[in-house]
């Protein structure tokens, strides 16, 4: 059986997810069926869209050791993990980029160096369905933006450069064979 994230190739990955109007009982067990996928696959973040859904949500699980300044002190210290994010807007975002090899569980195997701003402000509704705003640093930083992007329908082919694309061309082209038989 095929897993239940959905890999390239799959159109909702395309999609742009919907808002949703509140936080209810079954969208909290969407989200800790996501938390059981994205444990399973080994994966810090995971957004609806990899389980075949368009609600406006992701859910992270950055790890505290990835979480660290060189010193070892927490980048993120008034954050708590893991986290269920609803609506999520990036409300602002560093001048200051850097550029970190990403991989996403709908692209295995794959990894893609993206250059993106090192800090970003996030305002979302948590699981509770209280509006939060967040300042986020470091990989959890990076992890938001990777999210969101999904949520908009951007995935990882499209921060490629042309020699990772070339790089990329067998396993991208077999992963999209793979959703035309499952279609
Ligand atoms: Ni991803």
């Amino acid at each position: 059986m095929a897993t239940p994230i959905t890999t390239y190739g799959n159109p909702v990955l395309r999609e742009k997810a919907k808002p949703v109007a509140e936080v209810t009982d079954e969208l909290r067990t969407l989200a800790d069926r996501m938390f059981g996928l994205m444990y399973s696959a080994e994966g810090i973040g995971l957004a609806a869209e990899q389980i075949g859904r368009t609600e406006a949500l992701f859910v992270l699980d950055v790890p505290a050791r990835a979480d660290q300044d060189k010193q070892g002190q927490p980048l993120n210290p008034g954050v708590t993990m893991p986290m269920a994010v609803f609506n999520p807007e990036i409300i602002g975002a560093s001048k200051e980029t850097d550029v970190m090899e990403e991989g996403c569980l709908s692209f295995p195997e794959i990894l893609v160096s993206v250059t993106r701003p090192k800090e970003v402000v996030l305002r979302y509704l948590d699981r509770n369905g209280e509006e939060q705003t967040l300042n986020a640093k470091g990989l959890l930083a990076r992890a938001i933006q990777h999210e969101n992007d999904h949520l908009n329908g951007v995935l990882l082919v499209d921060k490629m450069n042309v020699g990772e694309k070339m790089l990329n061309f067998r396993k991208l082209g077999r992963l999209v064979r793979q959703n035309k038989q499952d279609a």
